[in-house]
Protein backbone atom coordinates (compact mmCIF):
# COMPACT_ATOMS: atom_id res chain seq x y z
CA UNK A 1 0.00 0.00 0.00
CA UNK A 2 1.28 3.23 -0.79
CA UNK A 3 0.83 6.87 0.88
CA UNK A 4 -0.12 9.51 -1.52
CA UNK A 5 -0.92 13.13 -1.26
CA UNK A 6 -2.16 14.23 -4.59
CA UNK A 7 -0.75 13.41 -7.51
CA UNK A 8 -1.64 14.08 -11.59
CA UNK A 9 -3.22 11.58 -13.30
CA UNK A 10 -6.08 12.24 -15.00
CA UNK A 11 -9.72 11.66 -14.06
CA UNK A 12 -13.00 11.61 -15.69
CA UNK A 13 -14.36 15.14 -14.91
CA UNK A 14 -17.73 14.30 -14.96
CA UNK A 15 -17.51 11.52 -11.84
CA UNK A 16 -19.68 13.37 -9.84
CA UNK A 17 -21.89 14.57 -12.57
CA UNK A 18 -22.91 11.93 -14.42
CA UNK A 19 -23.38 9.64 -11.22
CA UNK A 20 -25.70 11.62 -9.27
CA UNK A 21 -27.80 12.14 -12.90
CA UNK A 22 -28.69 8.84 -11.70
CA UNK A 23 -29.58 9.37 -8.03
CA UNK A 24 -32.26 10.87 -6.80
CA UNK A 25 -32.55 14.18 -8.13
CA UNK A 26 -35.77 15.65 -6.46
CA UNK A 27 -33.77 15.27 -2.33
CA UNK A 28 -30.47 16.04 -4.13
CA UNK A 29 -31.75 19.46 -5.78
CA UNK A 30 -33.34 20.26 -2.72
CA UNK A 31 -31.14 19.65 -0.13
CA UNK A 32 -27.58 21.40 -0.88
CA UNK A 33 -24.37 19.86 0.21
CA UNK A 34 -23.09 21.32 3.69
CA UNK A 35 -19.54 22.22 2.58
CA UNK A 36 -19.90 22.64 -0.96
CA UNK A 37 -16.74 24.94 -1.50
CA UNK A 38 -14.91 22.46 0.51
CA UNK A 39 -16.03 19.37 -1.33
CA UNK A 40 -15.17 21.10 -4.71
CA UNK A 41 -11.94 21.26 -2.58
CA UNK A 42 -11.88 17.84 -1.65
CA UNK A 43 -12.58 16.74 -5.11
CA UNK A 44 -9.88 19.18 -6.94
CA UNK A 45 -7.72 17.72 -4.26
CA UNK A 46 -8.24 14.07 -5.18
CA UNK A 47 -8.45 14.27 -8.70
CA UNK A 48 -5.69 11.95 -10.13
CA UNK A 49 -5.98 9.82 -7.39
CA UNK A 50 -9.38 8.51 -7.22
CA UNK A 51 -12.05 8.26 -9.65
CA UNK A 52 -15.30 6.64 -10.59
CA UNK A 53 -16.01 5.43 -7.32
CA UNK A 54 -18.64 2.77 -7.11
CA UNK A 55 -19.16 2.44 -3.09
CA UNK A 56 -18.21 3.98 -0.16
CA UNK A 57 -17.77 2.49 3.63
CA UNK A 58 -17.28 3.97 7.05
CA UNK A 59 -15.50 1.72 9.45
CA UNK A 60 -16.85 1.42 13.01
CA UNK A 61 -14.51 0.97 16.23
CA UNK A 62 -12.22 -2.15 15.89
CA UNK A 63 -13.49 -2.43 12.05
CA UNK A 64 -10.41 -1.02 10.08
CA UNK A 65 -9.52 -4.14 9.79
CA UNK A 66 -11.66 -4.44 6.73
CA UNK A 67 -8.74 -2.42 4.56
CA UNK A 68 -7.19 -5.24 4.47
CA UNK A 69 -10.13 -6.86 1.84
CA UNK A 70 -8.97 -3.64 -0.56
CA UNK A 71 -6.62 -4.28 -3.18
CA UNK A 72 -4.43 -1.49 -4.88
CA UNK A 73 -4.72 0.41 -1.58
CA UNK A 74 -3.87 3.39 -1.35
CA UNK A 75 -3.89 5.33 1.36
CA UNK A 76 -4.70 9.20 2.46
CA UNK A 77 -4.04 11.01 6.13
CA UNK A 78 -7.00 12.94 6.85
CA UNK A 79 -4.61 15.28 7.96
CA UNK A 80 -3.86 15.77 4.02
CA UNK A 81 -7.53 16.17 3.24
CA UNK A 82 -8.81 19.89 2.81
CA UNK A 83 -11.06 20.66 5.91
CA UNK A 84 -11.17 17.34 7.47
CA UNK A 85 -9.91 16.72 11.22
CA UNK A 86 -8.07 14.47 13.22
CA UNK A 87 -9.61 11.27 14.79
CA UNK A 88 -8.32 10.79 18.61
CA UNK A 89 -10.08 7.50 19.46
CA UNK A 90 -7.55 4.44 20.26
CA UNK A 91 -8.38 2.09 16.89
CA UNK A 92 -9.35 4.72 15.05
CA UNK A 93 -6.95 5.48 11.98
CA UNK A 94 -7.69 8.51 10.24
CA UNK A 95 -7.26 8.18 6.40
CA UNK A 96 -9.34 7.57 3.35
CA UNK A 97 -8.16 4.73 1.73
CA UNK A 98 -9.24 3.61 -1.90
CA UNK A 99 -8.68 0.87 -3.79
CA UNK A 100 -10.70 -1.93 -5.43
CA UNK A 101 -12.71 -5.26 -4.12
CA UNK A 102 -12.57 -7.09 -7.26
CA UNK A 103 -13.65 -4.88 -10.01
CA UNK A 104 -15.02 -2.54 -8.02
CA UNK A 105 -14.23 0.69 -7.12
CA UNK A 106 -14.32 1.76 -3.49
CA UNK A 107 -13.42 4.65 -0.86
CA UNK A 108 -13.19 3.74 2.75
CA UNK A 109 -13.30 5.88 5.42
CA UNK A 110 -10.84 4.07 8.34
CA UNK A 111 -11.73 6.52 11.68
CA UNK A 112 -14.79 8.49 11.85
CA UNK A 113 -15.49 12.19 13.70
CA UNK A 114 -17.78 11.82 17.14
CA UNK A 115 -19.52 14.43 18.57
CA UNK A 116 -18.34 13.37 21.96
CA UNK A 117 -14.60 14.20 20.49
CA UNK A 118 -16.23 18.03 20.21
CA UNK A 119 -16.83 17.51 16.77
CA UNK A 120 -19.51 19.44 15.21
CA UNK A 121 -22.70 17.74 13.73
CA UNK A 122 -21.20 19.07 10.15
CA UNK A 123 -18.13 17.85 10.67
CA UNK A 124 -19.37 14.23 11.70
CA UNK A 125 -20.71 14.14 8.18
CA UNK A 126 -18.01 15.20 6.15
CA UNK A 127 -17.41 11.55 5.33
CA UNK A 128 -20.87 10.94 3.53
CA UNK A 129 -20.71 15.08 2.05
CA UNK A 130 -17.25 13.47 0.42
CA UNK A 131 -18.93 9.91 -0.08
CA UNK A 132 -21.92 11.73 -1.87
CA UNK A 133 -19.39 14.14 -3.89
CA UNK A 134 -17.47 11.76 -5.42
CA UNK A 135 -20.99 10.13 -6.88
CA UNK A 136 -20.83 7.30 -5.07
CA UNK A 137 -23.41 4.34 -5.69
CA UNK A 138 -23.87 3.47 -2.28
CA UNK A 139 -22.67 4.14 1.35
CA UNK A 140 -22.16 1.38 3.81
CA UNK A 141 -21.87 2.78 7.52
CA UNK A 142 -20.64 0.14 10.04
CA UNK A 143 -20.25 1.24 14.00
CA UNK A 144 -19.75 -0.93 17.45
CA UNK A 145 -22.96 -1.01 19.40
CA UNK A 146 -23.87 -2.04 22.82
CA UNK A 147 -27.09 -4.79 22.71
CA UNK A 148 -29.92 -3.61 24.67
CA UNK A 149 -32.35 -6.52 23.10
CA UNK A 150 -31.57 -9.18 25.57
CA UNK A 151 -31.72 -11.90 22.54
CA UNK A 152 -28.79 -10.34 20.56
CA UNK A 153 -25.37 -11.23 21.23
CA UNK A 154 -21.83 -10.16 21.00
CA UNK A 155 -20.46 -10.86 18.06
CA UNK A 156 -23.88 -10.55 16.35
CA UNK A 157 -23.87 -8.44 13.17
CA UNK A 158 -27.20 -6.10 12.92
CA UNK A 159 -29.13 -4.16 10.40
CA UNK A 160 -29.95 -1.24 11.39
CA UNK A 161 -33.91 -1.09 10.17
CA UNK A 162 -34.62 2.28 12.25
CA UNK A 163 -33.09 4.71 14.95
CA UNK A 164 -33.69 6.84 17.73
CA UNK A 165 -31.90 10.20 17.35
CA UNK A 166 -32.69 11.47 21.21
CA UNK A 167 -31.26 14.32 22.53
CA UNK A 168 -28.81 15.51 19.69
CA UNK A 169 -29.38 17.93 16.58
CA UNK A 170 -28.33 15.04 14.43
CA UNK A 171 -29.74 16.61 10.89
CA UNK A 172 -28.67 19.46 9.08
CA UNK A 173 -30.79 22.63 8.24
CA UNK A 174 -32.32 24.43 6.78
CA UNK A 175 -32.83 21.53 4.39
CA UNK A 176 -36.67 20.86 3.26
CA UNK A 177 -38.25 17.95 5.24
CA UNK A 178 -37.05 14.43 4.17
CA UNK A 179 -38.29 10.42 5.13
CA UNK A 180 -35.89 7.99 6.25
CA UNK A 181 -36.77 4.23 5.37
CA UNK A 182 -34.10 1.85 5.83
CA UNK A 183 -36.36 -1.40 4.64
CA UNK A 184 -35.32 -1.52 1.28
CA UNK A 185 -31.52 -1.26 2.27
CA UNK A 186 -32.24 -4.13 4.88
CA UNK A 187 -33.77 -5.89 2.63
CA UNK A 188 -30.90 -5.89 -0.31
CA UNK A 189 -28.48 -6.25 2.74
CA UNK A 190 -30.24 -9.05 4.24
CA UNK A 191 -30.30 -10.93 0.63
CA UNK A 192 -26.65 -10.56 0.14
CA UNK A 193 -26.00 -12.15 3.86
CA UNK A 194 -28.15 -15.36 2.90
CA UNK A 195 -26.48 -15.79 -0.51
CA UNK A 196 -23.07 -16.13 1.55
CA UNK A 197 -24.68 -18.02 4.45
CA UNK A 198 -24.18 -14.84 7.24
CA UNK A 199 -26.45 -14.87 10.15
CA UNK A 200 -27.42 -11.02 10.34
CA UNK A 201 -30.80 -9.58 12.06
CA UNK A 202 -32.34 -6.62 12.55
CA UNK A 203 -32.83 -4.15 15.11
CA UNK A 204 -33.29 -0.19 15.76
CA UNK A 205 -30.44 1.91 16.85
CA UNK A 206 -30.28 4.79 19.38
CA UNK A 207 -27.94 7.21 19.37
CA UNK A 208 -26.18 8.63 22.51
CA UNK A 209 -24.23 11.23 22.48
CA UNK A 210 -21.52 9.84 25.28
CA UNK A 211 -18.61 9.72 26.06
CA UNK A 212 -20.25 8.39 29.11
CA UNK A 213 -21.21 5.08 28.84
CA UNK A 214 -25.00 4.88 29.12
CA UNK A 215 -26.48 4.43 32.87
CA UNK A 216 -28.21 1.49 33.27
CA UNK A 217 -31.65 3.28 34.19
CA UNK A 218 -31.05 5.34 30.54
CA UNK A 219 -30.51 1.11 29.04
CA UNK A 220 -33.68 0.59 30.95
CA UNK A 221 -35.84 3.51 29.35
CA UNK A 222 -34.42 2.91 26.06
CA UNK A 223 -35.34 -0.97 26.00
CA UNK A 224 -39.06 0.20 27.25
CA UNK A 225 -39.25 2.60 24.27
CA UNK A 226 -38.06 -0.30 21.62
CA UNK A 227 -34.42 0.14 21.07
CA UNK A 228 -32.64 -2.93 20.45
CA UNK A 229 -29.00 -1.24 20.75
CA UNK A 230 -27.01 1.91 21.28
CA UNK A 231 -24.19 3.80 20.02
CA UNK A 232 -22.62 7.13 19.62
CA UNK A 233 -22.31 7.66 15.97
CA UNK A 234 -23.89 6.62 12.90
CA UNK A 235 -27.57 8.48 13.05
CA UNK A 236 -26.15 11.62 11.87
CA UNK A 237 -24.16 9.72 8.72
CA UNK A 238 -27.19 7.94 7.85
CA UNK A 239 -29.64 11.29 8.35
CA UNK A 240 -27.18 12.71 6.07
CA UNK A 241 -27.01 10.27 3.44
CA UNK A 242 -30.58 9.77 3.30
CA UNK A 243 -31.11 14.15 3.28
CA UNK A 244 -28.91 14.08 0.30
CA UNK A 245 -30.60 11.18 -1.66
CA UNK A 246 -27.64 8.75 -0.96
CA UNK A 247 -28.41 5.32 -0.75
CA UNK A 248 -27.36 4.05 2.85
CA UNK A 249 -26.61 0.42 4.35
CA UNK A 250 -26.09 0.91 7.90
CA UNK A 251 -24.90 -2.12 10.08
CA UNK A 252 -23.91 -2.82 13.71
CA UNK A 253 -21.38 -5.24 15.47
CA UNK A 254 -22.96 -5.91 18.96
CA UNK A 255 -19.37 -5.33 20.93
CA UNK A 256 -21.12 -5.69 24.18
CA UNK A 257 -24.35 -5.68 26.15
CA UNK A 258 -25.58 -2.54 27.11
CA UNK A 259 -24.60 -1.53 30.93
CA UNK A 260 -27.44 -2.96 33.33
CA UNK A 261 -27.80 -6.15 30.77
CA UNK A 262 -24.31 -7.61 31.65
CA UNK A 263 -22.60 -7.39 34.84
CA UNK A 264 -18.99 -5.55 35.36
CA UNK A 265 -17.98 -2.04 33.69
CA UNK A 266 -17.35 -1.38 29.68
CA UNK A 267 -13.91 -0.92 28.52
CA UNK A 268 -13.04 0.22 24.94
CA UNK A 269 -10.76 -3.11 25.04
CA UNK A 270 -14.10 -5.09 25.07
CA UNK A 271 -15.12 -3.63 21.50
CA UNK A 272 -11.94 -4.16 20.62
CA UNK A 273 -11.94 -7.56 20.92
CA UNK A 274 -15.15 -8.40 19.66
CA UNK A 275 -14.75 -6.82 16.83
CA UNK A 276 -11.31 -8.23 15.73
CA UNK A 277 -13.40 -11.86 16.03
CA UNK A 278 -16.01 -11.25 13.62
CA UNK A 279 -14.02 -9.16 10.93
CA UNK A 280 -14.25 -11.75 8.24
CA UNK A 281 -17.75 -11.79 8.29
CA UNK A 282 -17.98 -8.01 8.30
CA UNK A 283 -15.62 -7.91 5.64
CA UNK A 284 -17.42 -10.75 3.56
CA UNK A 285 -20.85 -8.71 4.05
CA UNK A 286 -19.43 -5.43 3.25
CA UNK A 287 -17.51 -6.77 -0.05
CA UNK A 288 -20.97 -8.89 -0.91
CA UNK A 289 -22.70 -5.76 -0.75
CA UNK A 290 -20.09 -3.40 -2.56
CA UNK A 291 -20.05 -6.33 -5.43
CA UNK A 292 -23.96 -6.29 -5.88
CA UNK A 293 -23.52 -2.14 -6.88
CA UNK A 294 -26.68 -1.59 -4.86
CA UNK A 295 -28.22 1.33 -5.95
CA UNK A 296 -31.88 1.98 -5.62
CA UNK A 297 -32.31 5.03 -7.24
CA UNK A 298 -30.84 3.73 -10.53
CA UNK A 299 -33.61 0.67 -10.27
CA UNK A 300 -36.66 3.13 -9.71
CA UNK A 301 -35.23 5.10 -12.63
CA UNK A 302 -35.00 2.17 -15.42
N1 LIG B 1 -22.86 2.22 24.38
C1 LIG B 1 -22.55 3.23 23.54
N2 LIG B 1 -21.70 3.06 22.54
C2 LIG B 1 -21.14 1.87 22.36
C3 LIG B 1 -21.42 0.79 23.21
C4 LIG B 1 -22.33 0.97 24.27
O1 LIG B 1 -22.64 0.06 25.05
N3 LIG B 1 -20.70 -0.28 22.75
C5 LIG B 1 -20.01 0.16 21.65
N4 LIG B 1 -20.27 1.45 21.42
Amino acid sequence: MSTIGNSSHTIAESTRASKSDRSSVSVQSQNAALHPELMDALREHLRGDISDVDSAVILGSGLGGFAESIENRLEIPYEQLPGFPKSTVPGHHGSLLYGTIRNRKVIAFSGRFHRYEGYSFSQTVLPVQLSHALGVRHLIISNAAGAINTRFMVGDLILIQDLFRFFEKVAAFPSEPFRLDLMPAVHHAESIAKSIGLPVRRGTYLFAKGPTYETKAEVEAFRRVGADMVGMSTVPEILEATRLGLPVIAVSLITNMAAGVQKGKLHHDEVKVAAERKKHDFARLVSGIILSGWNPNEEAAV
